[in-house]
């Protein structure tokens, strides 16, 4: 799916020379390099609060316990509060949610964007546990942002907290307002397949809120703000420098990274349409990634609908292509979440894209004669 050496070509100069710079100040964890990405990445997202952290999903869990949701005491009673999800993500989503001691409660997608589906969400608000609502969670699936015209006047009318899982969505923007500036919070993470990553696990908070910043920032380290004073409990959450170094050096390329997968994105397209592969759904033909005119798409995936997708994804693992499923089995179907309660059937949507979706091979680095290569490959699997 990726090749990380041409990347690592690319850049290796000014890569090494960061690394070296905080191997010779020996200030590891929380060093300068953070507090210095940091300022990059809240400037990058239009934000004025960037909080390092250790991955994308701790990022998520410090966004909602800095918001102030769920209860990080797990010997008090069951807290009512929900946040609301959706099902076809990543399992951070939903866990993160419980890690913060809230609970979830999932909506169904919109089947051409893949995220969470406004009226779906609204449909949730309307039932008795929509009173418990106090956060919405939309997730930038595949770097397109979720319609957060929608979530924002959903807050305002029900009084929300709303958090982005921006995980998949640096660089992304809607109404040309970067993803991690679009709600309460948001978090990110940098594992290494994502389109800004480290060279290990990391994450990042953005926030608009001094208050919720402050209280990131202290939950991320034990809850400490003096030291071995502990005013709650937090958890060990830090950014090394080391990463953060690395991360500030992709950064200043990550513009013209994510300009490449949207002409790479383009050129999918219009590859798989003068092949005549196309249709409006599976049972036409392969159903090609749409775009919100309000969404700049960063093309973290390149997903489409496939028909026959197993056998297309067999298909191209012989003749040594890859590809990958995001994801196979929706949250709701997932036995650590039984206790949910759902069952299938719930989320028709998510259940049909989890059939049908596949992700080709989209990186920055990407040649044309290697896309040239796949989508002939899957012509002749049609043909
Ligand atoms: C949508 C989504 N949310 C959360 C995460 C969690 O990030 P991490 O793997 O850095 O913990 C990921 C990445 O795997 C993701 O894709």
């Amino acid at each position: 799916m990726l090749d990380f050496s041409r990347q690592y070509e690319e850049i290796r100069t000014e890569v090494l020379a960061a690394i070296e710079a905080v191997c010779t100040s020996q200030q590891f964890i929380l060093g300068p390099q953070v507090a210095s990405f940091e300022a990059a990445a809240a400037i990058a997202c239009q934000v004025p609060h960037a909080i390092g952290c250790a991955s994308g999903t701790d990022a998520l869990w410090l966004a909602l316990a800095a918001a102030n949701i769920g209860t990080l005491d797990a010997t008090t009673a069951h807290s009512p509060d929900v946040v609301i999800t959706a099902p076809f993500s990543f399992f951070a989503s939903v866990s993160a949610i419980l890690r913060a001691g809230a609970s979830p409660i999932l909506a169904d997608i919109d089947p051409r964007t893949f995220n969470l589906s406004p009226s779906s969400v609204e449909a949730v608000l309307a039932t008795p546990a929509g009173n418990n609502v106090k956060a919405i969670l939309p997730v930038h699936l595949y770097g397109q942002c979720s319609d957060m015209d929608a979530f924002n006047a959903l807050k305002q009318t029900h009084n929300l907290v709303v958090i982005e899982d921006a995980a998949q969505a640096f660089g992304a923007t809607w109404n040309g307002v970067p993803a991690g500036a679009l709600g309460d919070a948001a978090a990110f993470s940098f594992y290494p397949t994502k389109n800004l990553s480290a060279f290990g696990d990391a994450g990042l908070v953005t926030t608009p809120s001094a208050a919720l910043d402050d209280h990131a920032r202290v939950l991320r380290a034990h809850g400490m703000r003096r030291r071995y004073f502990h005013d709650e409990i937090g958890w060990n959450s830090r950014l090394d420098s080391l990463q953060a170094a690395v991360l500030e050096v992709k950064l200043r390329h990550l513009p013209r990274w994510n300009e490449k997968r949207r002409a790479l994105a383009a050129r999918y397209d219009q590859l798989f349409q003068s092949a005549n592969l196309t249709g409006a759904t599976t049972a036409d033909g392969i159903v090609l990634p749409y775009t919100d005119p309000r969404a700049g798409h960063v093309f973290h995936q390149y997903v489409i609908r496939a028909p026959r997708r197993d056998d297309l994804r067999q298909y191209l693992t012989d003749h040594h292509i890859g590809s990958e499923i995001y994801y196979p089995l929706p949250l709701h179907l997932q036995s650590s979440l039984a206790h949910l309660g759902y069952k299938a059937g719930d989320f028709p949507e998510s259940e049909q894209a989890a059939q049908e979706v596949l992700a080709l091979p989209m990186y920055p680095e990407l040649r044309e004669d290697e896309q040239d290569a796949i989508v002939k490959a899957i012509r002749t699997f049609y043909a």
